[in-house]
């Protein structure tokens, strides 16, 4: 079995309903449930044998260790982290807690259960950490795509708390061998994408007839992939990637925010017109810029095409519809997250 931490999250259920569908593979998903971690969205794999739960701190030492022994699991995938930048600005103490000492507690204790297997199990097992391109900082419009040997600059307390956790990763691959796997992917879009996040926050914004912000002059650039691509890209890096190295992971799909929104607006115009026969668009609402805002990411996937044939399935085009039909299918799932917390988040965000 495999154990994946975070898997109540927005990429965290996505892999683990792909994984027991695809692979069949029994796992056990530790999770804290911040804000961010919604069970509902794994109610259709509850009661399966295959599946078990934990409520639980990555930085809980103790209790990964007891889980460790208990469910001896070969591989160890680590999604849990605090995860968005706008929250890092505003208190960037839980992305501290969570991404750094979290994922070193995590270590720790996998550092420890890796020592006491048996020689042919040390030898398969793996940890796969689970990054983000945002490490890299920020491009100019004429730079090349961020390959795995770009030096590292954050600019965000959550891209820096990310490079520590992938510091950390790497130091224990070089310092105990621990056989690690690192994963930097661009930004993912897809069903149980929570709304706070640019993408389900225009689709839920617009359908609530409210302001759709974008930030600054909405030209900053992201690399998108639909988030089931993700999932097959850390399935195949989990199987053959060679132990201790880093993979990025991106959609070839680089595209300026205010085209994302438009893209989102005309979807919706022609799923679900507005009642007064108006265009989505017009609740456009520029807004102040997110402070230290990265000007563009964008990816260069190669290694992981030309090492182990990785390529995304879905183009931006298909994804984006299929992600607008499922919010626009799944409004229960839109009231029930969009709770007491939310709201309050939305408040101190978007106050102005
Ligand atoms: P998310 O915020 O939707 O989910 C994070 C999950 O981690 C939640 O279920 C939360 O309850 C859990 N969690 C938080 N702190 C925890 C702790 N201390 N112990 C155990 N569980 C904890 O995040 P996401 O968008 O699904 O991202 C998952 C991972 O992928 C993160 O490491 C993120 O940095 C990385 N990543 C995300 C993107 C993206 O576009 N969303 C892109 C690249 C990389
Ligand atoms: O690149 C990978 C990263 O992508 C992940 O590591 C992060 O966990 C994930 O949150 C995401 O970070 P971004 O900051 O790029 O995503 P977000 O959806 O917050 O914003 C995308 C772009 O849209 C960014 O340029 C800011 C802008 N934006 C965002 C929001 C929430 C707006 O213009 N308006 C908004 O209201």
């Amino acid at each position: 079995m495999i154990l994946v931490t975070g898997g109540a999250g927005f990429i965290g259920a996505n892999f683990v309903l792909d994984w027991l569908s695809l692979m069949g593979e029994p796992v056990v998903n530790l999770d804290k449930l911040t804000y961010a971690g919604n069970l509902e969205n794994l109610a259709s794999i509850q009661g399966d044998a295959r599946y078990t739960f934990v409520q639980g701190d990555i930085a809980d030492g103790g209790r990964v260790r007891e889980l460790l022994a208990q469910y001896r699991p070969r591989a160890v995938v680590n999604f849990a982290a605090e995860s968005h930048v706008d929250r890092s600005i505003h208190g960037p103490d839980d992305f501290i807690q969570t991404n750094i000492v979290g994922t070193f507690r995590l270590l720790e204790a996998v550092r420890v259960y890796w020592g006491s297997l048996a020689a042919a199990d040390r030898e398969t097992f793996r940890f796969l950490h689970v990054s983000t391109d945002e490490v890299y900082g920020s491009l100019s419009a004429s730079d090349p795509a961020f390959d795995e040997t770009h030096r590292y600059e954050p600019n965000s307390p959550y891209s820096a708390s990310k490079a520590a956790s992938d510091h950390l990763v790497r130091a224990y691959h070089m310092t105990y061998g621990l056989p690690v796997l690192t994963t930097n992917c661009s930004n993912n879009y897809g069903p149980y994408h929570f709304p706070e996040k640019l993408i389900p926050l225009m689709v839920v914004n617009a359908l609530a007839g409210k302001a759709l912000p974008v930030y600054g002059d909405g030209q900053q650039v992201r690399d998108w992939l639909y988030v089931k691509d993700h999932c097959s890209a850390i399935r195949r890096v989990l199987e053959a990637g060679q132990v201790g190295d880093v993979y990025n992971v991106g959609g070839w799909n680089e595209m300026p925010n205010i085209e994302i929104v438009h893209t989102i607006c005309a979807l919706l115009d022609e799923l679900r017109p507005r009642a007064d026969g108006r265009y989505y668009r017009e609740q456009i609402s520029y807004v102040a810029d997110r402070p230290g805002h990265d000007r563009r990411y964008a990816i260069d996937a190669r290694k992981l095409e030309h090492e182990l044939g990785w390529r995304p399935a879905e183009t931006f085009e298909s994804g984006i519809r299929k992600t607008v039909q499922w919010y626009l299918d799944n409004p229960q799932w839109i009231d029930r997250v969009q709770s007491g917390a939310y709201r309050d988040w939305i408040r101190i965000q978007y106050a102005e």
